[in-house]
């Protein structure tokens, strides 16, 4: 577990935070086992749109009205679905989902979008692997955070360019 973070953390060091997502997901879709789909749902516009990920083609936009990683953003909470069959609403883009879990990001404390996690065996997510990733919520928290502030110091530079 240590070793999956300490890599996550050196690929979100990119300086290019579509780099860092996409090489983030492709970490985590080969690294844990029993996945099928790992990647980024972005908070734009009252929708969810598709962001980088690894896994079967996906619906590219998700209304806010159903499905797992919308409850996830209304309640701004880790969603653990056990038995996606089960849960009402449920949007199956790739079909060998049989339990998800999704947790919420922030960049500077606003809801950014999410994380959505989805798992070919039944209970896949248990307590150790909702530490984990927690942890590594954490960890990209701040590096949307921090990529508010490499895009403000970019803009900054652009500005001087121009003077
Ligand atoms: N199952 C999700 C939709 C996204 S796919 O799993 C990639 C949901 O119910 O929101």
């Amino acid at each position: 577990m240590e070793i999956l973070l300490k890599q996550a953390a050196n690929l979100l060091d990119d300086r290019d935070l579509l780099a860092a997502l996409g090489n983030f997901s492709a970490l985590i879709f080969y690294e844990v086992e029993d996945l099928n789909w790992v990647g980024f749902y972005r908070l734009k516009n009252d929708e969810l749109v598709l962001g980088p990920f690894n896994g079967k083609v996906a619906c590219s936009h998700l209304s806010l009205k159903s499905g797992v990683c919308a409850l996830s953003v209304k309640k701004e909470e880790v969603v653990n679905v056990k038995n996606v069959h089960d849960f009402k609403g449920h949007i199956a883009c790739d079909t060998n989902s049989q339990s998800e879990l999704v947790l919420p990001l922030y960049q500077n404390k606003k809801l950014w979008g999410v994380l959505d996690i989805d798992s070919p065996k039944l209970d896949r997510f248990k307590s150790e692997e909702v530490a984990l990733f927690k942890k590594l919520q954490i960890l990209l928290n701040e590096r949307l955070t921090q990529a508010v502030f490499v895009k403000e110091v970019h803009d900054l530079h652009d500005f001087q360019s121009m003077i």
